[in-house]
């Protein structure tokens, strides 16, 4: 990666200004946690080329061929209580969606239709694109540190992709028709991140739930979620002002679960 290119179109008052950049890490997430117990400042950004242990949502693993995609941590302190990291989360995913538009836009490629996939997956053409990890360092009823991962498939070909996700998986090249250069992509997304989290702090994330749900087209279908009970057939009913899904089970009784367990929508 070319630090000096981010530089030089970096764009931001504080995100991205102190960067770490990995050529091979565990897992940037890590780092940046890391990072955040030895009091890095809000905005402290970590990227690599490749982790050799991506971690996903739900204890899953994320893996990106090296070099091609980006993998990134953005450090922030949002003077908050635990509640809101959920709604942090949708947010985030809001602000992707918008730099991509803004991005696709910005570059004259055609439109994509992108939408979000409770809590935050992001899908085009109901294929994955990018996934969010939130992790946090908590402190009694409030959030210390928050530290939000993202992975976000920019130039792998679905051709490329490992046999496991080459069916539910995609990549903004395969919109933009020509590579996706990450230095700018990321200065770019900083730039909308920052923007972003100035007005959302600002604004108590009042419209974090509105904007999500414009994003999402899961209202009404028929979800398959994982309960203690094993996976249960349900219908994705709303999500409410935390962000919480609430689904309705069969026999009509709503439920809200707090923390993604969608195994398919
Ligand atoms: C998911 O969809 O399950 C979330 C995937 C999040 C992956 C990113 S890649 C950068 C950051 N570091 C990690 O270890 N995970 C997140």
């Amino acid at each position: 990666m070319d630090i000096d290119r981010i530089n030089k179109n970096l764009q931001t008052s504080i995100f991205g200004k102190n960067l770490f950049y990995l050529h091979e890490i565990d897992s940037t997430n890590n780092y940046a946690l890391k990072l955040a117990k030895e009091g890095s400042p809000e905005g402290t950004v970590v990227v690599a080329d490749y982790q050799t242990k991506g971690k996903g949502r739900l204890d899953r693993n994320w893996y990106s061929a090296p070099g091609e995609n980006l993998l990134l941590s953005i450090l922030i302190y949002p003077e908050q209580e635990i509640e809101l990291v959920q709604k942090i989360t949708l947010a985030a995913a809001n602000i992707l969606i918008e730099s991509i538009e803004s991005y696709f836009k910005k570059h004259h490629y055609n439109k994509v239709d992108i939408n979000v996939k409770w809590p935050n997956d992001l899908l085009i053409n109901g294929k994955k694109t990018a996934g969010i990890l939130t992790e946090s360092i908590l402190r009694e009823k409030h959030i210390k540190a928050l530290v939000i991962g993202f992975g976000i498939n920019l130039n792998t070909l679905e051709s490329k992709m490992p046999l496991e996700i080459k069916e539910t998986a995609t990549s903004l090249i395969e919109f933009t028709k020509e590579p996706v250069i990450i230095e700018d992509f990321l200065a770019h997304f900083l730039y909308c991140f920052e923007q972003s989290y100035f007005v959302l702090e600002r604004t108590n994330y009042s419209q974090v739930v509105p904007v999500w749900k414009k994003y999402c087209k899961q209202f009404g279908k028929t979800i398959s979620i994982e309960t203690s009970n094993g996976n249960e057939e349900v219908c994705f009913y709303d999500i409410n002002d935390e962000g919480h899904l609430i689904y309705r089970r069969t026999d009509g009784e709503l439920k809200e679960l707090i923390s993604g367990t969608i195994v398919e929508a």
